[in-house]
């Protein structure tokens, strides 16, 4: 299999720099996840892409369904780029109207914006609603940006190139924080995807996809690992050790504890859940092959 190399990460960032920065043409990023999926967004992305090529502006606006926006309560959700003019609340009968204007002339549909529940005042851009403004996102910084289906939007926006640093140019403390980092991470997505209490049958298949991201990035660290002499290796796995006793005290952690209690009936999810625990394992191939020699053999380690 071929490998990525870091030139390799940089060129997909370089070609994707004019896609990240909205800067090629409109583009719509349509809310995919549970909440809005419940809600009807696929209906109301199946309707934006048809009027798009109804209107002959395929060529200039392009449809990308993304993860969780985080206002779940307005979805369906879609921002419209350059601009991040936030509509809520879409259904498909409110796609010509909105294509019409604001895709074809480039303006908002006012009645289709957010309405502060303060000030009665529609507000168009995302970043000036207050449950937006208010918030600086870390981990999730790339929430409702990113098609999660396309590593180029990811490598867009610089993902990987931690794991690139940690495997070029990392110390083994660095490296151990780093695997921390992931923990944190992954515990903090998991929170994100728990929080409108999705069932089984939606959670189990997004945590597939969450632990499978994580498992892959951990055992890059895991081969550095691999190669590090025994007191590097010692410097590594103490830093991930502090790394996780501090992430214990994160609020993430507890809202992942309760959700571990909340899918306890569900066997397959619960396990899922609890597997997310001692996910750093994936970093450590002696703990690995000794914890889960299954998934130490389906990685290749040996
Ligand atoms: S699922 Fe659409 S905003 Fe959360």
């Amino acid at each position: 299999m071929a490998k990525l190399s870091v030139n390799d990460l940089e060129k997909i960032k370089s070609d994707s720099a004019p896609a990240i920065a909205f800067q090629d043409r409109t583009y719509c990023l349509i809310c995919g996840g549970t909440g809005c999926d419940a809600t009807g967004s696929i209906a109301v992305k199946t309707a934006l892409e048809q009027e798009i090529e109804a209107k002959g502006i395929a060529d200039r606006v392009k449809v990308v369904e993304t993860g969780c926006n985080g206002f779940c309560a307005m979805g369906p959700l879609l921002v419209v780029h350059p601009g991040e003019i936030f509509y809520q609340k879409l259904t498909a009968d409110d796609i010509p109207e909105l294509v019409e204007s604001q895709l074809a002339k480039g303006q908002a549909v006012e009645r289709l914006l957010y309405k502060d529940p303060v000030s009665k005042q529609r507000i168009a851009s995302q970043n000036d609603i207050p449950f937006f403004a208010h918030q600086m996102p870390r981990a999730l910084r790339n929430k409702g940006l990113i098609n999660p289906e396309d590593i180029n939007d990811y490598i867009g926006r610089d993902g990987y190139f931690g794991a690139a640093r940690a495997l070029f140019e990392m110390t083994p403390e660095e490296i151990g924080s780093a695997v921390g980092n992931l923990y944190v991470q992954a515990m903090t997505e998991i929170a994100g995807m728990v929080q409108n209490d999705p069932s089984s049958e939606e959670l189990e298949p997004q945590l597939t996809v969450l632990k499978e991201k994580y498992v892959q990035q951990l055992v890059e660290f895991g081969y550095k690992r691999e190669a590090m002499e025994q007191a590097d290796k010692s410097k590594m796995d103490l830093a991930i050790r502090l790394g996780l006793s501090d992430a214990y005290d994160n609020e993430v952690y507890t809202t992942y504890s309760e959700a571990v209690n909340d899918y306890f009936n569900d066997k397959e999810v619960r396990e899922l859940l609890s597997s997310f625990n001692i996910i750093t394992q994936y970093s450590n191939f002696e703990l690995l092959k000794q914890q889960e020699p299954g998934e130490a053999q389906r990685l290749g380690i040996e």
